[in-house]
């Protein structure tokens, strides 16, 4: 299935349900949106228990869906030539279709907490760029869960399931509360570390269920809670450096190691609870790779707590101030940057309405978020793309970037 290319949701939210009705017959009943999110600040700092902002930004999975009663499953992606079909009880990952990890993955974490489920139909389509460091993955891991839902009503809690939810007299289910969300999100996460195989953290699930239009949020990966702040004004620009490194999931595990082994070694239970000055006091218990991203891990939650401040005292050039401030740390003592993703903050940084740009997601390759002023973003966008061609000879698209509501 080739699909026309946009990103404006109602287009691209037609186009999903037309090419289910060519494909299956039928309008879908169910179609479902997940949004895409932007790391704001905040650089590995997730799984460390950290804290991290976001924003759900308006490029989505949407998922088309209708159950079946055969317990089969049959996928469609615009994304790819072939279907995949398999059976709801036979969960396994076909190495020709990797793509369906994130849903399979989902599907099993469901099983695991007893959500019964059959079979059904669906249709995907995406308008967040693969592989840009936007999420598309949770974002396809969450429009599934949300889709299931949908079909086979299910209610998790602390304690595993809850009673299943009710529909109204129109057929509507009543929306998630705070704590499902949640709950969903660590079921998604799940789904990713464990059928995928990549070892996130929760930042990126987080941001697509709890995303709110016009809110930056500030995640607290320790207590799992969300906090909004706006951001009105700015605007985001997304621009990816179109190089995609083949050893991101090694590279990421690797850092996430070096953390991991770096909070051990100072007896915390995450890096969460060291403070820089105990930090900087106990280097020679650490090896040189651990003590960097520790002092990198350590100093951005720092960061971000300062960027909290700045953002509600509405002192956004202050708050850009450490968006440039995260780049240097991460690409000085993480390492996860890149020279291309280095020259798209230089040459932003140059111009004026920029107020703060960086690395966005894990590192090794994707985009990088700037923070510009509104009004002028046109002009920030024309000169990035006119700078870019003429240092690299590559073509750049700027991508400006609208902050929305979380999945629905
Ligand atoms: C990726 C992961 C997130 C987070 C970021 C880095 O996007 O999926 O969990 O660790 O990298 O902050």
């Amino acid at each position: 299935m080739t699909p026309r290319q946009t990103t404006n949701p109602a287009e691209a939210e037609a186009l999903v349900r037309d090419l289910f009705r060519k494909r299956f017959g039928v309008t879908p009943p169910h179609l479902v949106r997940a949004p895409g999110r932007l790391e704001v600040l905040g650089n590995h700092t997730d799984y460390n228990e950290g804290l991290v902002m976001a924003a759900a930004v308006d490029r989505f999975i949407f998922l088309a869906a209708e159950p079946r009663t055969d317990g089969r499953v049959e996928l469609v992606s615009t994304a790819f030539p072939e279907p995949e079909r398999f059976r709801v009880d036979e969960l396994r990952s076909n190495p020709a279709a990797r793509w369906a990890d994130y849903v399979k993955g989902v599907l099993a974490q469901l099983r695991r907490r007893g959500a019964p489920f059959g079979g059904f139909n669906a249709v995907i389509h995406g308008t967040v760029p693969a592989g840009a460091g936007m999420s598309s993955s949770a974002a396809l891991e969450v429009a599934t869960a949300l889709a299931v839902r949908r079909m086979y009503p299910f209610s998790l809690s602390d304690t595993g399931l809850a009673a299943p939810p009710q529909r109204d007299a129109r057929g509507a289910l009543p929306a998630l509360t705070p704590g499902e969300r949640m709950h969903l999100a660590r079921l998604c996460r799940a789904a990713e570390n464990e059928f995928v195989g990549m070892p996130c953290g929760i930042l990126d699930q987080v941001s697509s269920l709890f995303g709110r239009a016009w809110h930056v949020l500030t995640i607290d990966c320790r207590f799992l809670t969300v906090e909004t702040l706006p951001l009105t004004g700015e605007a985001l620009v997304v621009c990816d450096s179109g190089v995609r490194h083949a050893l991101v999931a090694g590279q990421y595990a690797e850092l996430r190691h070096n953390c991991e082994s770096a909070a051990r070694k100072l007896g915390a239970q995450a890096l969460r609870s060291v403070e820089l000055a105990d930090l900087k006091a106990q280097r020679g218990r650490l090896s040189e790779r651990e003590f960097e991203c520790a002092y990198h891990v350590v100093s951005e939650i720092a960061r971000v707590v300062a960027a909290e401040r700045a953002l509600r005292e509405g002192d956004h050039a202050q708050f850009g101030q450490y968006l440039f401030q995260s780049h240097e740390s991460s690409r000085d003592f993480l390492r996860n940057s890149t020279a291309e993703l280095d020259l798209l903050v230089e040459l932003a940084r140059a111009h004026p309405a920029c107020l703060g740009a960086r690395l966005t997601g894990g590192g090794f390759g994707g985009a990088t978020i700037n923070l510009v002023r509104h009004h002028e973003v046109e002009d920030f966008v024309e000169y990035m793309a006119r700078e870019h061609e003429r240092r690299t000879g590559r073509g750049l698209r700027p991508q400006v970037c609208q902050i929305v509501d979380g999945a629905e």
